[in-house]
């Protein structure tokens, strides 16, 4: 299948991948789909294109509708290569089109694909572009699922292009959800939101706040089938999936300092925690009974331990402590360090280390980077003389932390 209209001069030029297809460290065992778009308007438009590996015939498609030198725009709405990976054989021969992308969008795809000397044009969230009897919007949606994403809506012809968002990894030749049976592909879509949108839950609160006042009258997303029939019901079931009721989960957040900086770190961290509608209890091991403090932390549902550095090492009594929790039941319990340093920082990873063996689940850098696409990781938390940066930075890992909380179930 080399295109398909789907709305009047809106054709899907896309590819079914039927193959089992390794993803994100999964093998999607009933395909995919690349769902790329050409909007034949007086400034014919596409919106995103295939993975890397599909790129010729892609272009040979696209030609059977288009000479790509009339193209005059490409949108590309993530840079990831399932949906920006056509775009140097695009670009190629879509020598005047202009790249539309977020500014981090822009960058990434100047640097990936040595894209420096083409004109791009850099959109906001809100920001339109007129097609020619189209009118384009842009909304910014980031980490949904990486950092420089966004989302694109026709205000003509109503149909929201949400990328990655409203997906399904399905090889369907039928395309259009009502051609299926909604038991054919409703599981797969709930399952497709909690393996990679669930873990950035409070952006798409964000996105479908976003898109709450646009008139949708198809959804055409990224990957599987396009959702002609009945798109508000798939926007209500991610507000439904995305909604966390209120929790009685508590976080205990434990340390010591040298100067006060890691109290003002540990008072920080709880407000981020409240702000995600998680308790918190703060103890300084200076003044606190150790024994009724190991028995809280049984009942907890996380644990945050935080230490200043002094001569490369933790300092008053974390270690000590830490010792102390080794023959406890912490087993799934999530935990993560923080504390504030001037020269080297080291002691996060010593606190790490005893929290590993203890059993704790650490939700550390390696998570971070899995789960956000982040350059800067940041838990553990490791803060330099404390300043208000820092402390903001420590608000965002209390937020990041009790989203851990709330999803461990
Ligand atoms: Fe469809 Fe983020 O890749």
């Amino acid at each position: 299948m080399s295109f398909l209209k789907i709305s009047e001069n809106v054709f899907w030029i896309g590819k079914v991948d039927d193959r089992k297809v390794p993803f994100h460290r999964l093998i999607l065992e009933r395909g995919t789909t690349y769902n790329s778009y050409l909007l034949l308007t007086d400034k014919p438009t596409v919106i995103d294109t295939v993975d890397l590996m599909y790129g010729k015939e892609y272009m040979d498609n696209l030609a059977k509708l288009i000479d790509p030198q009339e193209i005059e725009y490409i949108v590309i709405n993530h840079v990831e290569p399932d949906h920006a990976g056509a775009l140097p054989a695009l670009a190629a021969k879509a020598k005047k089109a202009k790249i539309v992308s977020t500014a981090l969008g822009a960058a990434l795809l100047k640097d990936m694909f040595k894209l420096h000397n083409r004109e791009f044009i850099v959109v906001s969230d809100g920001d339109t572009l007129d097609i020619g009897g189209e009118v384009l919007q842009f909304f910014e949606t980031p980490y949904l699922h990486t950092e420089e994403t966004m989302i694109t809506y026709s205000t003509e012809d109503r149909v929201l292009y949400p990328c990655d968002l409203f997906s399904t990894h399905i090889a369907t030749y039928e395309l259009f959800n009502d051609l299926a049976e909604e038991t054919e592909y409703l599981e797969d879509f709930k399952v497709y939101y909690n393996l990679i949108m669930s873990p950035h839950r409070p952006y798409v609160r964000d996105m479908l706040d976003k898109i709450k006042d646009l008139d949708i009258k198809m959804i055409a997303p990224s990957h599987g089938y396009i959702l002609r029939k009945d798109p508000g019901k798939f926007i209500k079931i991610y507000d439904e999936m995305s909604y966390l009721k209120p929790t009685d989960k508590k976080v205990l957040i434990v340390y010591s300092t040298m100067t006060g900086n890691t109290t003002k770190i540990a008072q920080r961290l709880s407000e981020g925690l409240k702000a995600v509608g998680v308790e918190s209890e703060i103890f300084n091991l200076k003044n606190t009974d150790w024994e009724e403090l190991k028995a809280k932390i049984s009942d907890c549902d996380g644990l945050l331990v935080g230490s200043s550095t002094k001569y490369g090492d933790m300092v008053g009594a974390v270690e000590e402590f830490l010792k102390s929790l080794q023959d406890g039941d912490f087993k799934g319990k999530p935990a993560a360090a923080f504390g504030s340093y001037g020269w080297s920082g080291e002691a996060i990873m010593y606190i790490e280390d005893y929290l590993k063996e203890a059993g704790f689940k650490v939700i550390n850098q390696r998570y971070m980077i899995a789960g956000q696409g982040v350059d800067t990781p940041i838990l553990p938390l490791r803060i330099k003389f404390v300043k208000e940066d820092g402390l903001e930075k420590a608000d965002t890992a209390g937020r990041v932390f009790g989203e851990q909380v709330l999803v461990n179930a």
